[in-house]
């Protein structure tokens, strides 16, 4: 199982550029639902903004330092960027964005648990509750019969 600090550490990096994409998408959509999806990038970045904040300082309290570079906080992210393509494929873009960060703080949530860090498990479970519902809008947004309930 990974170190606890490193799997926070990673959970902050994936989550950092997660809300950097989402912050981009934000205000380069383009097309004729442009206000619905600037609004919900928006509602997006927002809150993936304060969970950069929460997990920079659990990192902290872990005695850790909190990254002090671009390139630092965003080491080992398995997300890309890309130049802002069509509405529908910066949600799509933003759904698989969704599920690396949920990888994340699934083991970083593991090794809280293993490390019988409670607070911080508590912490990182509330996230995962957050990311589920994002994959269900961002699902919702990009095909409503995905988001039925059919497909497992
Ligand atoms: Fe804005």
């Amino acid at each position: 199982m990974m170190d606890l600090v490193a799997a926070v550490r990673l959970a902050l990096a994936e989550t950092w550029v997660f809300y950097f994409k989402a912050h981009s998408f934000h205000w380069n959509v383009r097309g004729p639902l442009f206000r619905q999806f600037h609004q919900l990038f928006g509602d997006l970045y927002e809150d993936l903004h304060g969970a950069v904040d929460t997990l920079a300082e659990r990192l902290r309290a872990l005695d850790a330092l909190a990254p002090a570079s671009l390139d630092e906080i965003a080491t080992g992210s398995a997300i890309a960027f890309t130049p802002p393509p069509a509405a529908a494929d910066m949600v799509a873009q933003l759904l698989a964005a969704n599920d690396v960060v949920i990888t994340a703080l699934d083991d970083a949530n593991q090794a809280a648990i293993a490390g019988g860090n409670d607070g911080l498990a508590n912490l990182l479970q509330e996230r995962l509750d957050m990311h589920a519902k994002w994959g269900w809008m961002l699902r919702a947004t990009l095909d409503p019969d995905q988001a039925s309930g059919a497909v497992a």
